[in-house]
């Protein structure tokens, strides 16, 4: 069965045909990042404006690398949410019209169900029941996954997401965008025991807080500018000493990586399942790749991890999760419509 998958919910543009819920045919990204680099975060208008103007190339391209003629999708399948609302209509209603024109079945999945399904696509798979860990720009969220249909919320952040803060730290830091990749190249020159950071506590033990360790940077960063009066570049934190930076961005990862280890073994615990699947753009990360593998060795747990293209946003995802849902018999209609809550 051929399945396309459309995913429009950030910045990027994919189109990907998807075999069999596992055979990554063609997976085509295209990602308005130049533009948004210069404005330190997605400008979501520009991002939606991108998605119109791209999408029906991009699918043809998508359609055209695996091979085949749309003729012979099985099945339209797209992000419905959550994500930027603009960027998500245009996805959505893109999809929609190519079901109704080709007669083909639709369905719409959501965003953080299909990152954990990224660690399906061209490899064996994970058995059933798991836990799951998404860390992304918009959410950090712990699942348990009974089947792809029964996924069920353990756990999310109460601010800001992991890599809305790792972008902020960025940013403080006067690094690019997104911010993730820049902290992770500075940590791995800097001591990450050098600064206590600490990701605050949670009333519910399983949910998330990242807003606290963004501020603690803030702070540490404001006090540890040079007080050379006439530096105009010092609001912007670029006199601070770039040894001090490879500290700083090191020990902010480090307690981060520690939070999402302690609290998705946590949840193996008190869950009592020894399978953990972790998705989303950080999970690119490679000191969370490091670390992870040697908690969950002490404890016994199986983890896995998605190659790295496939952490970031991308439509196979889309389009292999969609297939599960379809064989369980799912379907949507062309009221489908976005929706922006987890
Ligand atoms: O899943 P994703 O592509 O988009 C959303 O659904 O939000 O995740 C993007 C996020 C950004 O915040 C980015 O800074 C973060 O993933 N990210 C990383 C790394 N690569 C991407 N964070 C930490 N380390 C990385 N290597
Ligand atoms: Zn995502």
């Amino acid at each position: 069965m051929y399945v396309l998958g459309i995913e429009t919910s950030c910045d990027e543009t994919s189109v990907s045909v998807v075999r069999d819920g596992r055979q990554v045919l063609s997976n085509k990204i295209s990602s308005s990042l130049k533009i948004h680099k210069k404005y330190g975060g997605v400008v979501p208008e520009i991002a939606s404006r991108m998605q119109l103007e791209s999408l029906s190339e991009i699918s043809d391209a998508s359609i055209r690398e695996a091979g085949i003629k749309l003729k012979k999708i099985d099945l339209i399948s797209v992000t419905s949410g959550p994500g930027l609302a603009g960027s998500l209509l245009v996805g959505v209603s893109f999809a929609k019209a190519l079901s109704l024109v080709t007669g083909k079945p639709l369905i719409g999945v959501n965003h953080l169900h299909s990152h954990i399904y990224a660690n399906f696509l061209n490899a064996k798979g994970v058995r059933l029941p798991f836990i799951a860990l998404v860390v992304s720009g918009g959410h950090t969220s712990l699942f348990r996954v009974r089947d792809f249909d029964k996924i069920e919320t353990l756990g999310a952040t109460r601010d800001d997401a992991c890599g809305e803060a790792f972008d902020k730290v960025a940013k403080i830091l006067s690094l690019g965008y997104p911010g993730g990749p820049f902290i992770e190249r500075l940590a791995k020159k800097g001591n990450p025991k050098k600064i206590r950071f600490n990701c605050s506590g949670t009333r519910q033990p399983l949910d998330f807080s990242f807003s606290g360790i963004k501020t603690a940077v803030l702070y540490y960063v404001k006090n540890h500018l040079s007080h050379r009066p006439s530096c105009p570049e010092r609001s912007r934190g670029t006199t601070i000493d770039h040894r001090l930076k490879y500290d700083i961005a090191a020990s902010f990862q480090e307690s981060v990586v520690d939070a999402l280890i302690d609290k998705s073994l946590l949840a193996c615990r008190l869950k009592k399942i020894n399978r953990l699947v972790i998705g989303g753009g950080v999970a690119a990360n490679n000191r969370l790749r490091v670390k992870f593998h040697a908690a969950a060795k002490e404890r016994a747990i199986n983890y896995y991890f998605p190659p790295g293209e496939l952490c970031t946003d991308n439509a196979a995802m889309v389009a292999g999760f969609a297939y599960r849902l379809f064989r369980k018999g799912h379907r949507s209609d062309l009221y489908l419509d976005m929706q922006l809550a987890q």
